[in-house]
């Protein structure tokens, strides 16, 4: 990582927002950043009339830290604002979805067909016992029945809880647990380069001794999924689609703080924390987002390839897109599958103007070569983004010239689960761009970084990413337990909200993102808690003791390293190597499954018994080791590095 810092932090380079994009953009007044720093409150409210509100709202803010309310008592409903509106004003035939599946099956989905479909949906949901302010937890692949799953939910006022399809049957149910859902929506399994994912053999596994009552299952595998299905508790999808009505279904009047989504994200304990998003400001900070950063046109098509399953797709898919009346294009498996051009075929086929990925994704095309992009015409792009984690300078010039053509604007995009939207990230219209740098807050966002004490670092300095002021789309609170939300996120600096992220700000005021200043690690563009790693590891009855850190990976980003202190008698072996990381995969999914795990006698403390991660991510990447005079057993080390070497 620390590499990766000082390459970022000498990154020169400066590409100015071209003419021609200037001169089209949404955004393109210079002076939107200091009106809406000085009146933020007009800002959003002008941001809240590109949405529909069955009622207005008193007031545009109430803030109580930590608790924020947006628009309040305005009643909207956000299904109505991404579907049935579109289609009552005259976009019935355009297309909303562009789905391709994995093995090659594709659908256009039109607004006025995603408009039944998510009332029958909604109708399936309602004969199901669901009511407004019920959970609904999500367990699904890429398919058409996903976004129509959340937008059932929301027509209805149920508040959905997805859970990406990656996660273990044990994490499912450990989140179908915290939010109390009595109805699942799953599918008999999804495609992975061709192979199933036995999606609903993990829900049967999830649901035992839960509340869940009914399980609703799209069939998207057939017969070769080989699943059962359980009597007056599981229900084909299809079948139930037959039985109820067609008749259009007005949409619930939600308020703007009713909650919409439930989104679990992990965080420095072993327990994932159910992020809660509401109504009205979700909406409107997913729907500004779109106009200003990606710079949204009615003509547009909006490629993102995030799951549905994390927050990006929840916003950049479903409902900042949607909510706009564009087109998005959704896919459904893996980037090499059939060919390493997969993307690149989609793009061409769809004629996406807009692509949204993940650095690791662009380290892969770029290990895979350009030869894979230049079997395409990407001619109709016009725009790039980036999320998940600091892009670094070299990926940033490979998407800027090989998939951008040189002529598209790259917005990288710096957000949370937690924020809703994206909150650092130029306007590409008016903010010359640095490759490795967020650039600067968004309009009404008080993002700023700051030292111990809560103020602003001198420009060339380093510190916490911090948010001073609420915005529309903050997590009202953790499902569940307030306490953990305040702690959390306002327990530094009061009434001001702490990301978890180091930043630094450069001579230019461009803010730089340096990573997770917690034990949190970001594999791929996915949170990972070490201390979930951890318990999952010290629950096999071989191991003593687990300490994880997240070491710098060259495609990942940062990957997992595992140091496991055996039980009494239990010999090390690579036999037991496969089992544990096996083991992680069961208990939490495969995006934690440990690159290495390394078996060491002790594991380094400091005199008050505290693990010395700083050390032992020293280790795993081969750095000189700082300082380790604080250390209980120094000799502790000397076998580690020699540890080490012998699994590399
Ligand atoms: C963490 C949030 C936002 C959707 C994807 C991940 C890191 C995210 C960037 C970026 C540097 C980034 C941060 C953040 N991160 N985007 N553009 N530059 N870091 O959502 O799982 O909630 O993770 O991802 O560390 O805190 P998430």
């Amino acid at each position: 990582m620390s590499n990766h810092l000082d390459t970022l932090l000498q990154e020169q380079r400066l590409f100015e927002p071209s003419q021609s994009f200037r001169q089209q953009a949404n955004f393109s007044d210079p002076s939107i950043y200091d009106r809406a720093s000085e009146n933020p409150e007009e800002y959003w409210a002008e941001q809240a009339t590109y949405l529909d509100w069955f009622e207005p709202y008193e007031s545009v803010c109430e803030w109580d830290p930590p608790h924020a309310k947006w628009f309040v008592n305005g009643k909207l409903n956000a299904a109505y604002n991404c579907v049935d509106r579109h289609v009552r004003k005259g976009k019935k035939n355009k297309v909303a979805i562009f789905w391709e599946g994995e093995p090659g099956d594709s659908r256009a989905i039109t607004y006025g067909m995603l408009q039944k479909e998510v009332d029958v949906a909604a109708r399936m949901l309602q004969s199901l016992g669901v009511k407004k302010g019920d959970r609904v937890t999500i367990y699904l692949p890429m398919i058409p029945e996903l976004p129509i799953s959340l937008l059932a939910c929301a027509k209805i006022g149920a508040v959905h809880s997805v859970v990406f399809g990656g996660f273990s049957a044990k994490a499912l149910r450990e989140r179908i647990l915290d939010a109390d859902s009595k109805v699942l929506i799953t599918a008999d399994a999804g495609y992975r380069r061709g192979k199933p994912i036995p999606l609903k053999a993990n829900a049967d596994e999830a649901v035992v001794d839960t509340p869940i009552e009914k399980v609703l299952v799209v069939e998207r595998f057939g017969k070769d999924a080989g699943i059962e299905m359980k009597e007056n508790r599981d229900i084909y999808w299809a079948e139930l689609a037959a039985k109820v009505s067609r008749e259009p279904l007005a949409a619930e009047p939600m308020d703007a703080e009713d909650i919409l989504y439930l989104l679990y994200t992990s965080g420095t304990t072993g327990k994932p924390k159910g992020i809660v998003h509401t109504t009205g400001g979700y909406l409107v900070g997913a729907n500004t987002s779109l106009r200003s950063v990606f710079d949204l046109k009615d003509d547009d098509v909006f490629f993102c390839t995030a799951d549905i399953g994390w927050v990006t797709g929840h916003t950049y898919i479903v409902y900042g897109p949607l909510s706009a009346g564009s087109t998005v294009v959704m896919y459904e498996g893996s980037p090499d599958y059939p060919g390493r051009d997969r993307f690149w075929d989609i793009c061409e086929k769809y004629g996406a103007t807009i692509l949204y990925t993940a650095p690791t994704s662009i380290r892969m095309f770029m290990k895979w070569g350009p030869e894979y992009v230049k079997q395409h015409d990407l001619s109709s792009l016009r725009l790039l983004g980036s999320v998940g984690e600091p892009i670094n300078p070299e990926a940033w010039m490979w998407y800027h010239e090989h998939i951008g053509q040189g002529r598209c604007p790259i917005v990288d995009t710096w957000w949370q689960t937690e924020t809703g939207c994206a909150m650092i990230a130029p306007l590409p219209g008016l903010v010359a761009t640095k490759p490795g740098s967020a650039t600067k807050p968004l309009p009404g966002i008080f993002a700023d970084v700051v030292d111990e004490e809560g103020q602003p670092v001198e420009p060339g300095n380093g510190g916490y990413l911090v948010i001073r002021k609420p915005w529309p789309s903050m997590l009202r609170t953790v499902w569940g337990d307030d306490e953990r939300f305040r702690n959390t996120y306002f327990g530094k600096f009061e009434g001001v909200y702490l990301p978890g992220d180091g930043a630094h700000k450069d001579k230019d005021g461009y803010i730089w993102i340096l990573g997770r200043i917690d034990d949190v690690i970001n594999v791929s563009g996915h949170r990972i808690g070490t201390a979930e790693v951890e318990s999952a590891m010290v629950s096999h009855p071989s191991v003593a003791e687990a300490a994880v850190i997240g070491r710098s990976h060259e495609i990942k980003g940062q990957a997992i390293t595992a140091f496991v202190t055996l039980r009494e008698g239990v010999e090390s072996s690579e036999d037991l190597v496969a089992e544990l990381k096996q083991h992680v995969v069961e208990k939490i999914g495969a995006m934690a499954r440990p690159e290495e795990i390394i078996f060491t006698a002790e594991l380094p403390k400091t005199r008050s018994a505290k693990i010395m991660r700083r050390l032992l991510r020293d280790i795993a990447e081969g750095r000189v080791l700082g300082d380790t005079t604080t250390l209980a057993d120094p000799s502790v080390v000397d076998e580690l590095k020699s540890r080490y070497k012998e699994s590399d």
